[in-house]
């Protein structure tokens, strides 16, 4: 890809020209040298690109402001990038195949509308001596990054960090994630911190080692953990998951699912979810209890190796019950509350071949566990439908289609 929007000048026509190429709505590098002629530009009004013939060390100094994108792809021979002097980007930061760059150094960067980093699998730490600390969007997957040191964002609207087999840990001060955050197979050791977040729209962790949620208050959309090995999974502030006033469908559920070394939940204050409640295949997990919860719009679904759940405080189910351990569990109290608290179909058993999801219409619904005749608007489950608006975070919950 060779874009070649402007002709950069020769050195002996540089000055003349300077202040046209700082207004160019695209500037092209085609080599490190071809950097130097932005140096007097102290605000780039357009985007800069790198075009895949760029090499070795590629320095952009004097530039403070760049309004539109730097995009550098598939430059196999580009081994760093860097700028003392861009602050800002105004459009995105995409870096994408860059397999030899191992340096990527901008030692004033602060804010960026978007970061899009895929494929750089030499690239083993930043050098963001300042702090990138504004991004709307952060896209960081396939790299050899063992630490995000560097990035420490103060507000963010997605976040989604995959496939980075080396991350170690990610801690970041956000408050508030106003769409997604999905924090997915990055290999097994991955501790994750959100000390500050307050609120996130969507949040699902997959393949962590451990994370911390202290400050989490609401979950607009769904929660999910899945295939985690962390041993507990903790929420001590966290009272809502989606907005209860709307349907299941497009509720938010909380999913703990497959979380292999998992010995301990705790959600101490959560009252409400909109969408389903679903705890399966943790197979360590051997109690759950859910002290405050009050109101769910979808179904609870646990399932596994657990002794009599702990609802203490649960006033309506509008989907349905299905709770199935392979320990012995006392159902009484749950029975007594079919038709009236809990609305959807019902089953509660013990059983060696402990189930999610059953209970569906599409599922069988076992001889010892009568379905209700009283079905909610949600489905005779609940959580299909309380799953369909949420397929993005992926997977483990469909099964209960
Ligand atoms: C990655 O860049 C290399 C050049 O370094 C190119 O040969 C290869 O096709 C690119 N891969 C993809 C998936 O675009
Ligand atoms: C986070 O969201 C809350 C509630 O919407 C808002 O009051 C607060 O200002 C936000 N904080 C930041 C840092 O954006
Ligand atoms: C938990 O919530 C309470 C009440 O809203 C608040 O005072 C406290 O600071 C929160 N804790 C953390 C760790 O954010
Ligand atoms: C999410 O919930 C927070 C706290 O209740 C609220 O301030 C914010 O506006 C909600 N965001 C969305 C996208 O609904
Ligand atoms: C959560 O994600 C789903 C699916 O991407 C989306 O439909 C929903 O609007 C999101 N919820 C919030 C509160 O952003
Ligand atoms: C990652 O999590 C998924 C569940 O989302 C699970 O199927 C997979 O086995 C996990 N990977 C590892 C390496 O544990
Ligand atoms: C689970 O974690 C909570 C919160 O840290 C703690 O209070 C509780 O004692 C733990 N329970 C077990 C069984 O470890
Ligand atoms: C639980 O594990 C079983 C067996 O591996 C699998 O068939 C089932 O789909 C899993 N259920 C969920 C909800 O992940
Ligand atoms: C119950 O525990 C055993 C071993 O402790 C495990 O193999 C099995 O998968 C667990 N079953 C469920 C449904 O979690």
């Amino acid at each position: 890809m060779f874009a070649k929007q402007i002709l950069l000048p020769a050195l002996a026509a540089w000055s003349v020209s300077a202040a046209n190429i700082c207004s160019e709505t695209t500037i092209t590098l085609n080599s490190a040298a071809d950097a130097a002629a932005l140096a007097s530009c102290s605000t780039i009004a357009g985007s800069i690109v790198l075009s895949s013939t760029v090499s070795g060390v590629v320095s952009i100094d004097g530039p403070q402001q760049i309004k539109g994108d730097i995009v550098c792809e598939d430059a196999g021979q580009l081994t760093s990038l860097g700028s003392s002097s861009i602050g800002t980007i105004g459009g995105t930061f995409r870096l994408t195949n860059l397999t030899l760059l191992s340096t990527l150094s901008m030692s004033d960067l602060t804010s960026v509308k978007a970061l899009e980093w895929t494929a750089l699998p030499a690239l083993s730490q930043l050098t963001f001596p300042s702090v990138l600390s504004k991004a709307n969007a952060v896209l960081i997957t396939n790299t050899f990054l063992s630490t995000l040191d560097g990035i420490n964002l103060q507000t963010v609207g997605t976040l989604n960090i995959n496939n980075n087999n080396r991350l170690k840990t990610f801690s970041t001060q956000v408050a508030n994630i106003t769409q997604l955050v999905d924090i997915s197979s990055n290999g097994q050791n991955l501790d994750v911190s959100f000390p500050n977040l307050i609120w996130a729209a969507n949040a699902t962790f997959r393949n962590v080692s451990s994370i911390k949620l202290p400050s989490l208050a609401t979950v607009n959309g769904s929660l999910g953990f899945y295939g985690t090995n962390s041993e507990s999974i903790i929420a001590p502030n966290l009272t809502t998951v989606g907005d209860i006033t709307k349907s299941a469908s497009v509720g938010g559920s909380l999913a703990l699912v497959a979380n292999s070394a998992l010995s301990n939940i705790s959600f101490p204050v959560l009252k409400s979810v909109a969408g389903a409640v679903q705890v399966a295949n943790n197979t360590a997990l051997s109690a759950i209890s859910f002290p405050a919860l009050e109101t769910v719009n979808g179904a609870i679904d646990f399932a596994g190796n657990f002794s009599t759940p702990e609802l203490p405080e649960i006033k309506d189910v509008k989907g349905g019950f299905n709770v199935q351990s392979t320990v012995k569990i006392d159902c009484s109290n749950f029975e007594s509350m079919k038709n009236k608290i809990i609305q959807g179909t019902f089953t509660c058993k013990t059983t060696a071949d402990a189930k999610s999801g059953v209970g569906s219409s599409t599922g069988t619904s076992s001889s010892d566990s009568p379905t209700s005749s009283k079905k909610s608007d949600a489905g005779s489950f609940g959580v299909s439908e309380a799953v369909a608006g949420f397929s993005v975070l992926g997977g483990l919950l469909q099964m209960l289609l």
